[in-house]
């Protein structure tokens, strides 16, 4: 991962849905991650990762792959941290 890291709030993060020429985002643990380039290698297809997209992941992960370690494979692909929108103005 390369800092400095972004400070993405839920509304930014909203946006990010790999749909409309835009990146992937997913919010997992307090941390924001790019997925793009880890769609075509999701073992369970892009659009079943997809679902993650945009929003706050972390229980849906936990759902289908507790067992999983998401920071350790997405360790390149971590962007920033999610903060509150009020946290973005101070
Ligand atoms: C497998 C869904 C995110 C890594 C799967 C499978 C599903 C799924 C349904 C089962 C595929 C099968 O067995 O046929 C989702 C959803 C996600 C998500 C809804 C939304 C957050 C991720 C992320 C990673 C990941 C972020 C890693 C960075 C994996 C791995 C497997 C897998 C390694 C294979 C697990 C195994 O067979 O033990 N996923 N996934 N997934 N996913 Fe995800």
């Amino acid at each position: 991962p390369s800092a400095p890291y972004l400070r993405v709030t839920p509304s930014m993060l909203k946006k990010m849905t790999g749909r409309k020429g835009k990146d992937a985002w997913t919010a997992m643990g307090g941390k924001v991650y790019n997925i793009t380039p880890y769609l075509p290698f999701h073992p369970g297809g892009e659009a079943e990762l997809l679902r993650g997209a945009g929003r706050e992941s972390t229980k849906l992960f936990g759902e289908v792959h507790p067992w999983v370690n998401y920071e350790n494979m997405l360790a390149s692909c971590l962007i920033g941290i999610l903060v509150s929108e009020r946290e973005a103005e101070e």
